[in-house]
C-alpha cells in the first residue's frame, strides 16, 4: 500500500502537465499542431512553437500571448482560411478543467507573413467568448465545460467582416478551478481570404502581456466563496468582443437568444455568454472519471480549496483508488 502510495504521488508531476491545442481543423483539413515535447528540429505546422503543457499562472507572464517567447518556427507553416468559415482547436483528451472561460483572438500582422513577426508586438482583437453559460458561478456550466462536452475541442467562425490578411488566431482555454488562474493560449498562422473591411476599432484591440491584469475580477473569482453559490453573472476577461466596441461601427449589443442553438452558440460573435438564458445544460452530469480526474488535479491548488474537497484529497485511502484513476 505504501509503495502504491509512493508510485501515485511519483506519478503526479506528468499528471499536472495539463496541455493545450493540438491540432486545428478548418474546412475539412486537419492541421497537427507543434509537439511540445519533440524535438523542435524539423517540425513543421501552422502552429507556433510552444513550450510546455503547464498552465501560465500570471495575466502580465511575458509568455501569455501564444505560450513561448512569441516567435515562429524554422519551418512555420500558414493555413489559407476563408473568411466566415469555422476553425477548431482540439485540445488533448480529455481536458481535466471544466470551470473557466473560453477565448478566440485574432492579431493581423504587419506585410506579406506572420513569420517571423514576433507575437507580442501584435495588436489583438477578441472574436469568440464564452463564459458562465448557466448556473452560479460556484456550481455552473462554463464555456471550458461544454468545450469538453464538444470533443474536447472548441470551434469559432473567422468573422467574414475582417480584412483579408496574414492573421495569428489565439485560441485559450482560462481554468478557474484554484487561483491564480490558469491561462492555456496557443497560436497558429492563418492567412483570411475574402475578408471584409470592418477593421476593429481601438477600444477592441490589445497586447499579450496587457489585456489582461491579475486583478480582474473574472481572472480573481472565487469559485468556493459564499458568494458564488448564488452569483450568476461572470465578468470574461479581455477587451470587447470585435463587433462589439464603440468604434464607428456600433452594432446592437443584445442578439436574439432564440435563435441559439447549442451548435450555433460556440462558432457565434455574442457580446457575452452570459447570454444564453435558455440554452439547455447539455451535459451537466460528469463522468465519475473526470470528476476523480479533476480533483487530482486540483492537488497543485487544494490550498485554495474547501474543507471537504481537502479531506478527500489527502485522505490515504484515496490514494490507491487515484493510482487505479492513473492508470485507466
Ligand atoms: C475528437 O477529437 C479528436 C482529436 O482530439 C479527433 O481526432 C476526432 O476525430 C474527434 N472526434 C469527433 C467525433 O469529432
Amino acid at each position: 500500500m505504501l509503495s502504491l502510495v509512493a508510485l501515485a504521488v511519483a506519478a503526479l508531476p506528468q499528471v499536472l502537465a495539463h496541455g493545450g491545442v493540438l491540432s486545428y481543423e478548418n474546412a475539412g483539413t486537419v492541421y497537427q499542431g507543434w509537439a511540445p515535447y519533440n524535438s523542435p528540429v524539423g517540425q513543421t505546422t501552422i502552429q507556433r512553437p510552444w513550450s510546455t503543457y503547464n498552465p501560465i499562472l500570471s495575466a502580465t507572464d511575458p509568455t501569455i500571448a501564444c505560450n513561448d517567447d512569441g516567435t515562429s518556427g524554422a519551418l512555420q507553416l500558414t493555413a489559407t482560411v476563408a473568411a466566415g468559415s469555422d476553425i477548431t482547436a482540439y485540445w488533448n483528451q480529455v481536458w481535466p478543467h471544466p470551470y473557466g472561460p473560453m477565448l478566440t483572438y485574432l492579431a493581423q500582422c504587419p506585410g506579406s507573413t506572420c513569420t517571423g513577426v514576433n507575437a507580442n508586438t501584435l495588436k489583438w482583437f477578441k472574436i469568440d467568448e464564452s463564459g458562465l453559460i448557466s448556473g452560479t458561478i460556484g456550481d455552473g456550466y462554463w464555456g471550458s465545460g461544454k468545450m469538453i462536452d464538444q470533443n474536447s475541442s472548441w470551434t469559432t467562425t473567422v468573422p467574414a467582416t475582417v480584412p483579408s490578411g496574414n492573421y495569428l488566431i489565439r485560441f485559450e482555454t482560462i481554468a478557474l478551478h484554484s487561483l491564480p488562474a490558469q491561462f492555456y493560449p496557443e497560436c497558429a498562422q492563418i492567412q483570411i481570404t475574402g475578408g471584409g473591411s470592418r477593421a476593429p476599432t481601438a477600444d477592441e484591440l490589445v497586447s499579450f502581456p496587457g489585456a489582461y491584469s491579475n486583478t480582474d475580477p473574472g481572472l480573481t473569482t472565487d469559485l468556493y466563496s459564499n458568494e458564488a453559490k448564488t452569483e450568476t453573472t461572470y465578468i470574461i476577461p479581455g477587451p470587447p468582443l470585435y463587433g462589439s466596441g464603440t468604434g464607428r461601427h456600433n452594432t446592437p449589443t443584445t442578439p436574439s437568444p432564440h435563435v441559439c442553438s447549442p451548435h450555433v452558440c460556440s462558432s457565434h460573435v455574442y457580446p457575452s455568454s452570459n447570454f444564453h438564458p435558455k440554452r439547455p445544460r447539455c451535459s451537466q452530469v460528469r463522468s465519475m472519471r473526470r470528476f476523480w480526474l479533476h480533483w487530482l488535479y486540483d492537488l497543485r491548488g487544494r490550498k485554495y480549496l474547501p474543507e471537504a474537497k481537502r479531506s478527500v484529497i489527502l485522505n490515504p485511502s484515496s490514494k490507491a483508488l487515484e493510482l487505479i484513476l492513473l492508470l485507466i
